[in-house]
């Protein structure tokens, strides 16, 4: 039996958080593999940017913030109205904080909590009747190891990380029988913009243990390339030279 990788030539892939780190990342090599891409993020600049690299025919983008439900539905109308369907979503935006239960504002707290966890839910929520509509797809949320078994100078952002997992656990059984598969990606630390000035500073000797953008985005090419009769609910990576 022969067993191929999916091609991804012309699918329509929805990614939030692609003016940076992985979500451009992810965006350059879908596009790479063929696939149109619809780019969410909030710095219009950026977005340009990444459209004019990537081609008028492969990339269109909406400046959106993840935690607006309309914003969400503008996204995937885009893509829709642009190339005629959607195949599958990656809800990666997130940011991060390092800190106690006591270290950060309220203001930071509820932005954490309502970009990575409700972010998420509204991405997935504005994706999935066109997802039914294509006949089936795929999910990938962006998660984190902080996911699976959080830092004691990470709790809150664990915890939405954790949230995360668990609504693509429970999306996997509610969508599964629709076609859609879900999967949640769990990287450890990666090297991008990520929590600086939050616990992370640029340049730190640290950052080059760890994992690149390109790393993650390939994780999430792999998902969308494999054969459609089976799914992987959840991924977990390090780089070599990071203690699991
Ligand atoms: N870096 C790590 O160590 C690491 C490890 C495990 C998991 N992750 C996860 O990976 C995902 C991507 O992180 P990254 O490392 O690529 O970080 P990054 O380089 O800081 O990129 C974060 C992306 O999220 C977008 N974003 C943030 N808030 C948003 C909002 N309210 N609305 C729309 N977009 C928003 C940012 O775009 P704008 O600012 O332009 O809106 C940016 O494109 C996150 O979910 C993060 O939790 C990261």
């Amino acid at each position: 039996m022969t067993y191929e990788l999916r091609d991804l030539t012309d699918t329509v892939v929805v990614i939030t958080g692609a003016t940076a780190g992985i979500g451009a990342a992810a965006a350059r090599q879908l596009a790479e593999a063929g696939a149109r891409v619809a780019l969410g993020g909030r710095r219009q600049d950026r977005l340009d940017t990444l459209v004019a690299e990537l081609g008028a025919d492969r990339a269109v983008a909406v400046p959106m913030d993840v935690r607006d439900p309309a914003d969400n539905q503008r996204l995937v109308a885009a893509a829709v109205d642009t190339w005629g369907r959607l195949d599958s979503v990656v809800a990666n935006a997130g940011i991060g904080m390092y800190g106690g239960i006591l270290d950060h504002s309220d203001e930071e707290i509820e932005r954490m909590m309502h970009t990575n966890y409700d972010g998420t839910v509204w991405t997935v929520r504005a994706a999935v009747p066109a997802l039914l509509a294509a006949g089936g797809g795929d999910v990938v949320i962006v998660s984190s190891v902080a996911g699976l078994r959080g830092g004691g100078d990470e709790a809150v952002y664990a915890g939405t990380k954790f949230a995360q997992v668990g609504l693509a656990g429970a999306l996997d059984r509610e969508l599964r029988e629709h076609g859609i598969r879900v999967t949640a990606i769990a990287p450890a630390g990666v090297e991008t913009e990520f929590a600086l000035g939050y616990g992370r500073t640029e340049g730190d000797p640290a950052l080059t243990a760890y994992l690149r953008d390109d790393d993650v985005a390939f994780t999430i090419r792999t998902v969308l390339q494999q054969p459609r009769a089976v799914r992987t609910t959840l991924w977990a990576l390090w780089s070599m030279g990071q203690q699991s």
